[in-house]
């Protein structure tokens, strides 16, 4: 499964590339507004950063509007992905991408059904938010379960990038149900390095390596 960080903000992103664990990078409107930057140069020096791909999300909802956002994006860098939201505009421009060779990540998905019409106007990725349906007591990993089996039963090429992760949990399920990426917050990535019994096996090393003759 491919690592994304979920930010727009360089210095986390830039910390999270050192680490070596990092393959891509997600950007959404509410990341964006947290920086107080332009999102072009955003965008542009996160490029730099990261050798993989970006998400840059369009906020037009008309097909116009999109494709123009669409093109802007598209010729920043070639790893730009052009982030669309899901509605019957957003697949309509989906497919017009895909016909340009323009990769998309459908965003804000819900539904094993939304997919799949993902999946036949060739989106690129499709991003299920998990941790927002867990909001609303729903079973956000069940439709990470039905996507991956929708689209295995028809050998669809879309991939799945779990979205919307809030903790490990999520993290290891998204893993063990073979999500192709998971675009996790710095927080949450750091909560993966984590184990107490890392740290007391550290702790116990030292303190016998003191005992031993130098
Ligand atoms: C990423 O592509 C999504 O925009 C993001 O994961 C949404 O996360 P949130 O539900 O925590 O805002």
């Amino acid at each position: 499964m491919e690592i994304f960080i979920d930010s727009a903000d360089v210095k986390e992103i830039q910390e999270a590339w050192d680490m070596g664990v990092i393959d891509g990078v997600t950007t959404n409107p509410s990341l964006a507004a947290k920086t107080g930057r332009n999102y072009d140069e955003t965008i542009k020096e996160i490029a730099k950063i990261v050798d993989g791909p970006i998400s840059a999300e369009t906020v037009s909802l008309d097909f116009a509007g999109m494709m123009k956002e669409a093109y802007h994006f598209a010729k920043m860098h070639k790893n730009i992905v052009v982030k669309i939201p899901m509605t019957e505009v957003g697949l309509r421009a989906v497919k017009q991408c895909a016909s340009e060779g323009i990769k998309t990540n459908v965003t804000l998905t819900f539904s094993a059904n939304q997919a799949l019409l993902i999946a036949k106007a060739g989106g690129t990725y499709v991003s299920p938010f998990v941790g927002r349906f867990d909001d609303i007591s729903e079973e956000g990993m069940q439709l990470i379960e039905h996507i991956r089996q929708i689209y295995d039963n028809y050998d669809f090429k879309t991939k799945i990038l779990v979205a919307s992760i809030r903790n490990p949990i999520h993290v290891r399920d998204a893993a063990l149900i073979g999500a192709d990426v998971a675009t996790i917050p710095l927080s949450v990535i750091k909560q993966l390095t984590k184990h107490p019994l890392t740290d007391i096996g550290i702790q116990k090393f030292l303190e016998d390596w003191k005992k031993v003759p130098q």
